[in-house]
Order: structure tokens, then C-alpha cells, then sequence
């Protein structure tokens, strides 16, 4: 019989196995799981302290029948709800690959269903398997993300509701069982953000916070209250502060650097003011445009350092304006 994997394939595999075994006997350490998460996701630490705490609880449990936790995330547009998923797949299951993402507005019908659990057997595609069960099937250890969910078509929910409270969903056309004991899920949605803020800016206690917020997503009817009662937590993203912003960008010009092969010691923070006031006066895309703001005033100069044979450099703006990148 001919061997089924390629080497390429078998290769993946092997690197799947072993990254799953190191995650299973891993304990997690509370602080540096902050410090990892908030290197990355910045201004959400009363979220990220939370979601730690809560998932080195779960992940220390040896059974399960749900998964290791179900959040959700709410907030405006471009605060980090996204990141931190990613965040969690980098420092959890060892590499951002290992997050399983669905743009709920590609799911705003019933055939969204067949693209998640597959076809009914007799249908086109039903040896195919779902987009989600199938990938949970080959590796049931990731952050399974749904991004703004509000756009889904409700009867997707049906299948929230099976996989956030049995952990399991049974994929159609091969009737195996997708096991999501051993993943993480994160739901987003932006739905009454304003509404949200409000009732943010009056209460401060966390708890009492995110009671008010469920009770309001119930009366709106923007979930099921079935649906609200299966999320272990639910978390409110704050807009992000001027200075946020300006560690976002400092963040991004790090990461830009580390792309050309550099590391950046230092930054002029009239820079970083230039690099913010670009992005926020395309108002639509905000800190999304960020990276392109911050491509086209350094990539250049940081190719000219590159191929000058830096490593370290820092970057710093002469009197006239201009901007100077020397090694550090
Ligand atoms: N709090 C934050 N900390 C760090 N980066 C952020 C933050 N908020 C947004 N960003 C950056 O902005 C972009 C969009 O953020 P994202 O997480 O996708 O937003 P959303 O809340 O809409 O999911 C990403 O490139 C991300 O790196
Ligand atoms: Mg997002």
C-alpha cells in the first residue's frame, strides 16, 4: 500500500504530535501568560488577567466535557478582541497556525451549517467532512475563533449550543465526533457596543460588570439566552487610550523591523506621534491602517539598514525632519 502522507505532511504531523504533548504536560504559569499576552494586546490588561486565571483553572482539570474554556469577547472595532486569540493559540498551542478562525459573515445562511459540519450523507461533498469538524478531528488542541458572530444565520447557534455545552459536534455525511474538550473558543462580536460602554462607564466591579452586560444582551436579543448561559466568561474590551495607541505602534514598528531581519532598540516618539496621527485620520480603518502607515515611513530606511549590515538600530529624526536609522 502507498504511504497516504506525503513527507511534507508526515513532517507536519510529527511537529502536531509533539507540540500537542508538550501543551498536555504543560502547567500554566499565571504571570507569565500575562506578560506573554500583554507584550501583544495592550490596554486590556483587567481582560487578560481574567482570562488567564480562568484558563490555567480549566487546563489543570484532567476532565472535561466542555471546552477548556468559551469566552467571549466584546468591544468596539480594532481594540484586540482578534489579537488575543491570536495571542492565546501563540502562547497555548505554541503557534499562531494552531487558531482555527470563521468570519461569521460568511455564515449568514443555512449552508453555513454544511460548510461547518459537512454534508449530509448522499450530498455533494459529504466524504469532505465540515470546515470546522474535520480540522477539530486532525487537531482537537486550538482557539477555535468566531468572529463577530452577530452576523451569523441563528441557526447556527444550534451548533454553539452543542459544541460550547457537550463539547462535541457530529460532523454530517461521516458521522464522526469532533472533540472540543481540548480546544479553546472564542466568540467576538461587536453587537451594542455602545450600549455596552455605557454600562461599562457606570459600573466598576467586574463581576457585577459582566452580569449587567448578559442581562443586556439578553433584553436586546442579540443571543439566545441559552446561548449567553453557555459562555464561561464574557469580557469587555475598552477603546484604546491615546497612549495605548501609541504602544500599539510602537509594538507594530518592533514587528516590522523583526520582518526585515532587524531589531529596533529605539524610536524617536515624535515618530511614533507622526506614524498615529497618519492612521487616525483614515478614520475607517484606524489601527487596522496602522501597519501600512508604519511600512511606508520605515520600510525603506530599515532595508537601507539591513543591507548595511545592522542587526540593532534605533531610529531618530534630525532637526530637519529627516529620519536618521543607525545601529544601536
Ligand atoms: N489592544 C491592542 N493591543 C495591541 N494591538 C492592537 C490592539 N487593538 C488592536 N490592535 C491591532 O490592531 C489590529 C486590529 O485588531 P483586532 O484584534 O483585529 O481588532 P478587533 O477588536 O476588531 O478584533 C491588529 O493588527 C492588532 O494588532
Ligand atoms: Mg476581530
Amino acid at each position: 500500500m502507498s504511504d497516504p502522507l506525503s513527507i511534507t505532511d508526515r513532517d507536519r504531523l510529527i511537529a502536531l504530535l509533539a507540540t500537542a504533548q508538550q501543551g498536555a504536560n504543560r502547567v500554566i504559569d499565571e504571570r507569565a501568560m500575562c506578560e506573554s499576552l500583554t507584550s501583544r494586546v495592550r490596554g486590556q490588561d483587567h481582560v487578560i488577567a481574567d482570562v488567564a486565571r480562568l484558563i490555567r483553572l480549566e487546563w489543570g482539570k484532567q476532565q472535561r466535557s466542555k471546552p477548556i474554556a468559551s469566552l467571549l469577547f466584546l468591544g468596539p472595532t480594532g481594540t484586540g478582541k482578534t489579537e488575543l486569540a491570536k495571542a492565546l493559540a501563540t502562547y497555548l498551542f505554541q503557534d499562531e497556525r494552531n487558531l482555527l478562525r470563521f468570519d461569521c459573515s460568511e455564515f449568514s445562511g443555512p449552508e453555513g451549517k454544511t460548510r461547518l459540519i459537512g454534508s449530509p450523507t448522499g450530498y455533494v461533498g459529504a466524504d469532505q467532512g465540515g470546515q470546522l469538524t474535520r480540522r477539530v478531528l486532525n487537531n482537537p488542541r486550538q482557539i477555535i475563533l468566531f468572529d463577530e458572530i452577530e452576523k451569523a444565520w441563528p441557526g447556527i447557534f444550534d451548533l454553539f449550543l452543542s459544541m460550547l455545552g457537550d463539547g462535541r459536534l457530529t460532523e454530517q455525511g461521516s458521522g464522526k465526533v469532533a472533540d472540543f474538550t481540548q480546544s479553546i473558543v472564542v466568540l467576538t462580536s461587536n453587537a451594542e457596543h455602545e450600549a455596552i460602554a455605557r454600562i461599562q462607564d457606570q459600573i466598576s466591579d467586574p463581576h457585577e460588570l459582566r452580569n449587567a452586560v448578559k442581562s443586556h444582551l439578553r433584553d436586546s436579543k442579540v443571543f439566545r439566552p441559552e446561548l449567553i448561559g453557555r459562555f464561561d466568561a464574557v469580557y469587555v474590551f475598552k477603546p484604546l487610550e491615546p497612549l495605548v495607541k501609541a504602544e500599539v505602534v510602537a509594538i507594530k514598528m518592533q514587528l516590522l523591523a523583526k520582518e526585515y531581519g532587524l531589531e529596533l532598540c529605539h524610536v524617536a516618539p515624535e515618530l511614533i506621534c507622526e506614524a498615529l496621527m497618519k492612521s487616525e485620520k483614515l478614520k475607517d480603518f484606524g489601527v487596522r491602517e496602522l501597519i501600512n502607515v508604519v511600512r511606508d515611513l520605515l520600510g525603506s530606511g530599515f532595508i537601507e539598514a539591513k543591507n548595511a549590515g545592522a542587526r540593532k538600530i534605533r531610529v531618530d529624526v534630525a532637526a530637519n525632519g529627516d529620519l536618521e536609522i543607525q545601529p544601536a
